[in-house]
C-alpha cells in the first residue's frame, strides 16, 4: 500500500475523533450518519454545554434511525422520552439532575439493559458507575455562531466498530 493511502485510512481511524460542524445541518448529518446504523443495546453519550448542537444531533440521529424529526424534543420535565419505530430509542436528558440519587426514580436502569438505543444529553452528569462499558460518547464545543467542533470517542470495541463506519461514510 503506498504511503498516502494507508496515512488517509489511517486518518479515517482517529479514536478520539474530532470534526469541525460549520452549520446545523452538518450536525443532523453527523447525527443521521450515526442514527442509521444504530442497533439495540447501543448507547450514545452526549456532552456540550448548553446551545452546542446536542438536541440538533438526536434529531439527526432519529432520522437515520427511521423516525420522524418532529418527534424529538428536549425531553425537559419528563427526563426520558421514548421514540418507537424501526427500533426503540430513548432519549434522556439530565439536565436537571441535581443528586444521582435522583436517577432510581427516573427509570433510566430499565432502559440500559439492551432493549432500547440510549442517548444520553448531558452524560458527564452520570456516575461512573452508570456508564455501560461500551459507548460512544460525542462531546459538542460552540466554536462561532454556527460553527461547533464534535470529539467523537468510542469506549469498547462495539462502539469502535460503529466509529470507524461513521468516519468512512462522513468523507
Ligand atoms: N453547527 C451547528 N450545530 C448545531 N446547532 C447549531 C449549529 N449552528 C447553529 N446551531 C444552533 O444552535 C442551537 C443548538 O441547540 P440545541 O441542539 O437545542 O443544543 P443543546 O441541546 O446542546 O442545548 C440551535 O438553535 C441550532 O440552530
Ligand atoms: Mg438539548
Amino acid at each position: 500500500m503506498n504511503k498516502r493511502l494507508s496515512d488517509q485510512m489511517a486518518c479515517k481511524r482517529k479514536n478520539p475523533w474530532t470534526i469541525q460542524l460549520t452549520s446545523r445541518s452538518q450536525t443532523e448529518r453527523l447525527g443521521g450518519l450515526i442514527g442509521c446504523r444504530l442497533q439495540k443495546g447501543e448507547i450514545i453519550a452526549l456532552m456540550g454545554e448548553l446551545g452546542t448542537g446536542k438536541t440538533t444531533l438526536v434529531r439527526g440521529l432519529a432520522v437515520g434511525a427511521g423516525l420522524p424529526s418532529h418527534v424529538v424534543s428536549s425531553p425537559t420535565f419528563t427526563c426520558i422520552q421514548e421514540y418507537v419505530g424501526p427500533i426503540a430509542l430513548a432519549h434522556v436528558d439530565l439536565y436537571r439532575l441535581d443528586d444521582p440519587r435522583d436517577l432510581d426514580d427516573t427509570g433510566l436502569a430499565d432502559y440500559l439493559n439492551g432493549r432500547f438505543v440510549v442517548i444520553l444529553e448531558w452524560a458527564d452528569r452520570l456516575p461512573a458507575d452508570w456508564l455501560p462499558n461500551d459507548y460512544l460518547s460525542v462531546h459538542l464545543t460552540h466554536t462561532g455562531r454556527y460553527r461547533r467542533r464534535a470529539r467523537v470517542q468510542a469506549f469498547g470495541t462495539r462502539s469502535r466498530d460503529l466509529l470507524h463506519t461513521i468516519q468512512s461514510a462522513f468523507g
